[in-house]
């Protein structure tokens, strides 16, 4: 690819599969991830990317008084690398009005659920309880609304029978690593917009599921 790389600034809070895949993907030329910030020390995401020679950065919530206060350092910590992009990787922290403003349209995140569906956490378990036949994984911009932004790409998998919450999971997570470098590639591309709270693909607007994939 002959374009400067787009650079981006990942955030985490965990194992961090997901900016694995990121990095691996990364190589393509579409992104480069410029640097890797979490709020919390342990985080093995963190040992991802130093072994792969990114920055790292830990803001401890819990070293704020309060919500804003935390997220006005993060904006600081994200801005002093200039990223084109703000990707969330498994980040369990709401996000403040403001953050979301700063970034507007400059912000995705991963899902794991068909969103509008199963907002929230422990979505695999809530699923099964629901004994649904279907699930899945969404890429969405970020807005002020929690797991509510437009959704730019999902991915389908089958829910079986016999399935854990834990097998589940690992199906939904192949997809997830499927899809987010691929999405990621896209806002780089410049094919990606959130426009008046719906996405653009290539100029057109896609419906409340973005582009949805058949996944394994
Ligand atoms: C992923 O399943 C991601 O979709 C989810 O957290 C996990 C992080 O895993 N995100 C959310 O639930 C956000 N609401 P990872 O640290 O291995 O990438």
């Amino acid at each position: 690819m002959s374009q400067t790389p787009c650079p981006i600034v990942v955030l985490i809070s965990g194992n961090g599969s997901n900016l694995q895949a990121l990095m691996d993907h990364s190589d393509e030329g579409a992104y480069s991830v410029c640097a890797v910030i979490s709020n919390k020390a342990d985080a093995f995401g963190l040992q991802r990317a130093s072994k792969a020679g990114i920055p790292t950065r830990v803001i401890d919530h819990r070293d704020y008084a309060d919500r804003l206060s935390f997220d006005q350092r993060l904006i600081e910590e994200i801005d002093s690398f200039s990223p084109k992009l703000v990707v969330l990787a498994g980040f369990m922290r709401i996000l403040s009005p403001e953050f979301v403003q700063h970034f507007a349209g400059k912000i995705l995140n991963i899902h794991p659920s068909l969103l509008p569906a199963y907002r929230g956490t422990h979505t695999h378990e809530r699923v099964l309880e629901a004994g649904e036949k279907e699930h899945g994984v969404s890429v969405h911009f970020v807005t002020e609304e929690l797991d509510g932004g437009p959704v730019v790409l999902q991915a389908t998998v089958p829910v079986n029978s016999d399935d854990t919450a834990i097998t589940l999971a690992e199906r939904v997570f192949k997809q997830e690593h499927r899809i987010y470098p691929k999405a990621v590639a896209w806002f780089a591309a410049g094919r990606l917009r959130m426009n008046e709270k719906a996405v653009e693909f290539d100029g057109k607007r896609l419906g409340v599921s973005g582009i949805r994939e058949i996944g394994a």
